[in-house]
């Protein structure tokens, strides 16, 4: 991951709809949904949603759940992307992930559980109620975005496999087809696939951590991490791994796809910190997108993400300098 600043999408402001007009509509789509089923929402339906289909959530009020910062526009959340199995640079998911087929899709769930087996993605879809969380997305390179996500919480799901007293870590695989990611395919790929994440227990117990299935009420585009990824709001992006496939219980902390690759630039915590350092650049101030060369929207970097109200207590005693 390194900044490439010529990649930044300068996008002409007629393509956008205005914050105000998007936000009021939304409410308006929201209030209506409201009143006609109760605390359920209908998928609101921006344009440049393609290919995704519009789900039913509730929108919880959970300590960090929601946040009154303005919305990333949908067309920058979708275009400018970090999905190496479909090229490095932020416009190739968007331009590649297409070719990635979603269903069908399943995820095996094993390693300390005491009821190992697999999850089909409709069973997914049909049994986990799922809910609106806006959160704010911070990448270890210094660009951030706020995003209505849809899922449910992680420990949910672990819970219907029962994981032993020995499991203390919880690592993650995506997808690995080739012939359906070109990027895994390049001679100038970097990492040694599949792309590998992983969590203790605790944080991925943490109610702020988000099977994400959808966002801005439908489900994933493809180049978001379809039909399902993770979101953990307080950790740099690379950690919410896109595409799940496998999800394992171990005892021991799993090796991740960056650490293998440079373990001194991305550790295992990755935590939203603005007093650590990545070794080549500062990460005391961030991009907000949409932002470009002219307009830069750069904003202090909050210290976990500004969720250290919900989640300072998994960290007490830890050396945030050493574990970074
Ligand atoms: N997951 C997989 N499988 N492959 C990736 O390359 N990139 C990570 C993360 N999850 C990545 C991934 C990085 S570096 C970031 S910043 C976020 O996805 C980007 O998510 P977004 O494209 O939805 O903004």
């Amino acid at each position: 991951m390194s900044q490439r600043i010529r990649n930044w999408p300068i996008i002409p402001s007629s393509e956008i709809t205005p914050e105000p007009v998007w936000l009021q509509r939304r409410a308006f789509m929201k209030a209506a949904a409201l009143s006609a089923a109760g605390a359920v929402g209908a998928g609101v339906a921006p344009s440049g949603a393609s290919t995704s289909m519009p789900l039913t959530y509730s929108k919880t009020d959970c300590s960090g759940c929601q946040t009154d910062e303005p919305m990333t526009p949908l067309d920058d959340v979708t275009s400018y992307n970090n999905f190496y199995e479909f090229g490095t640079d932020k416009s190739d998911p968007a331009k590649y992930a297409h070719a990635l087929t979603t269903d069908p899709w399943s995820i095996e769930v094993g390693g300390l559980v005491k009821k190992p087996g697999t999850l089909h993605l409709e069973d997914i879809m049909s049994g986990f109620d799922l809910e609106e969380r806006i959160y704010r997305f911070r990448c270890v390179e210094a660009w951030s975005m706020v995003v209505p996500w849809i899922g449910f919480p992680l420990s949910e799901l672990l819970a219907r496999f029962e994981p032993t007293s020995d499991a203390r870590f919880v690592s993650f695989k995506t997808l690995y087809r080739p012939a359906e990611m070109r990027g895994t395919r390049s001679f100038t790929s970097v990492i040694d696939w599949p792309y590998r994440e992983g969590l203790r227990l605790d944080e991925a117990l943490h109610p702020l951590t988000l099977m994400t299935v959808g966002l801005y009420g439908r489900t994933l585009p493809n180049q978001s991490g379809a039909p399902l990824r993770l979101i953990v709001p307080w950790k740099y992006g690379f950690k919410s791994i896109k595409s799940i496939v496998s999800i394992e219980l171990t005892s021991r902390q799993p090796q991740t796809s960056w650490q293998s690759l440079a373990a001194n630039e991305y550790g295992f915590y990755s935590n939203v910190n603005p007093h650590v350092d990545h070794p080549r650049w500062s990460q005391r101030y961030e991009r907000r997108l949409p932002s470009s060369l002219f307009s830069p929207n750069r904003i202090a970097t909050q210290m976990f993400n500004g969720y250290e109200a919900q989640v300072a207590p998994l960290y007490e005693g830890l050396d945030l300098k050493k574990f970074y």
